[in-house]
C-alpha cells in the first residue's frame, strides 16, 4: 500500500516520505479499513516534529489519528458482518504504527466507529480527536442542559464541535473568537452568542450573555484566558483545559477558591476508558440525530501529505483533509 511515513522526528519535509509499505493484516480483534479520507490534527504534526513524545511501536509511523473508509477484512474474534462497513477511526495512531495517511490501516475494532448511511466521509474523518476531546471537556463534570457554556475559540476544530454537542445538549452556548470570519464559523456551528476576545470588554459582553456566569469552560488557552473566565464564571463553575501552550498560567488559588471552582485537564490520550466509550458512543448518536456538521476543508491528496502537516501547524482555519 502506498502510505505516508516518518522514521525519525523533525520538520514535515525533512521526514516525511511517501512508501510502498506491506499492507498489514488484522491481527485479533482488528478490523483493516481502506482509508477515503484522512483528518489531520495539531497533535499529528507535534507527534512527528517530537515536540510531543509517544513511544515508538515499530521502526516506523504512518501519522494521523482521525480518518473514515470501509471496512475490508477483519482479524481473528471479529464479526465478519463488518467487512463492507463504513466507518470512522479514532486514535488509530494511538499505540499503532499505521495512522490514517496511508491507503490502508489496522485498528483495534472499536476505535473503526460505524458512519451512518448518508453521512459524508469528510465529516467522519473530521470527529475522532476533536470531537471526543469536545465532549469529554463538556461532561466529565455531569450534564449541561440548562446550563450555560462558555466556549474559548469556538472557530477550532474542538470548539466547533464543543458548540454542537453542547447545544444539542440542551445549553445555552457562548463563544469567544478573533475576529469575523471565526464568529461566522461559530454561528454556523449552534452559539447562541459570539464575543470577540480581542476587542471591546468580552467579560461583559460574556456577562451580558450570561448574567448569572458560566457553568462550564471548554478552555484552549488557559494562561491567556484565567483572568476572563475568572470573571466571567458561576460559583461552582468547571474550567477545562485540552491545549497546553507554552505559557504557564499563575494561578489565583484563593479566587478559585471561594467559587468552588473546578480546574480541569484533559488529555485524549489518558481519558479514563468508560468517559472514552461514552463519548464514542455519544458523539455516534448526534451523528446519527445530524447534529454535527463538518468544518470548511482545506483538502490534499497522500503526496501532500507533508504540507497538510504545515498547513496545521500554521493555523489552518477549518479542517485539513487528505484525500486518500
Ligand atoms: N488535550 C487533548 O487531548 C487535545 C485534543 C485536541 C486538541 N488539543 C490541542 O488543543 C489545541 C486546539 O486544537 P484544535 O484542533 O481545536 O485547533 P484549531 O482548529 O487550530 O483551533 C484552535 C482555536 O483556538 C483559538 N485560540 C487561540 N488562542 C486563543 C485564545 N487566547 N483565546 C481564545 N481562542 C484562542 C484559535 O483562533 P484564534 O487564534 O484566531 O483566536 C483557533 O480557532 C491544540 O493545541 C491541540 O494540540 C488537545
Amino acid at each position: 500500500m502506498r502510505a505516508a511515513v516518518y522514521r525519525s522526528t523533525g520538520s514535515a519535509a525533512e521526514v516525511l516520505r511517501i512508501e510502498d509499505l506491506p499492507t498489514p493484516e488484522p491481527g485479533p480483534g482488528q478490523v483493516r479499513v481502506r482509508l477515503v479520507v484522512s483528518g489531520v490534527n495539531p497533535t499529528d504534526w507535534r507527534l512527528r516534529s517530537g515536540a510531543t513524545a509517544m513511544a515508538p511501536v515499530a521502526g516506523f509511523q504512518v501519522p494521523n489519528q482521525d480518518g473514515a473508509g470501509v471496512v475490508d477484512a477483519v482479524g481473528p474474534g471479529v464479526d465478519p458482518a463488518r467487512v463492507g462497513e463504513r466507518v470512522w477511526l479514532y486514535l488509530a495512531a494511538f499505540g499503532n504504527p499505521y495512522g490514517t495517511a496511508a491507503e490502508y490501516t489496522v485498528v483495534p475494532q472499536e476505535r473503526a466507529v460505524p458512519l451512518p448511511d448518508g453521512v459524508a466521509f469528510d465529516l467522519g474523518a473530521n470527529l475522532g480527536v476533536p470531537a471526543l476531546t469536545a465532549h469529554r471537556c463538556l461532561h466529565a463534570d455531569g450534564p449541561v442542559e440548562g446550563r450555560t457554556v462558555l466556549v474559548a475559540g469556538g472557530a477550532g476544530a474542538v470548539g466547533h464541535f464543543a458548540i454542537e454537542l453542547a447545544r444539542a445538549a440542551g445549553a445555552t452556548v457562548v463563544a469567544t473568537v478573533s475576529g469575523p470570519e471565526k464568529a461566522a464559523l461559530a454561528t454556523a456551528a449552534g452559539a447562541h452568542h459570539v464575543v470577540n476576545y480581542r476587542s471591546g470588554d468580552p467579560a461583559a459582553e460574556i456577562r451580558a450573555a450570561a448574567p448569572d456566569g458560566v457553568d462550564r469552560i471548554v478552555e484552549v488557552a488557559l494562561a491567556d484566558n484565567l483572568a476572563l473566565d475568572l470573571a466571567v464564571a458561576a460559583p461552582h463553575a468547571s474550567i477545562v483545559t485540552y491545549a497546553a501552550d507554552a505559557k504557564q498560567p499563575a494561578l489565583p488559588v484563593r479566587e478559585l477558591m471561594v467559587r468552588n471552582l473546578v480546574l480541569r485537564f484533559m488529555l485524549l490520550y489518558s481519558v479514563p476508558p468508560d468517559a472514552l466509550a461514552r463519548a464514542v458512543a455519544e458523539v455516534s448518536a448526534a451523528l446519527a440525530e445530524g447534529v454535527l456538521t463538518p468544518l470548511p476543508a482545506h483538502r490534499f491528496t497522500l503526496d501532500d501529505t507533508a504540507a497538510a502537516h504545515d498547513a496545521v501547524q500554521s493555523g489552518a482555519v477549518g479542517k485539513v483533509l487528505i484525500d486518500i
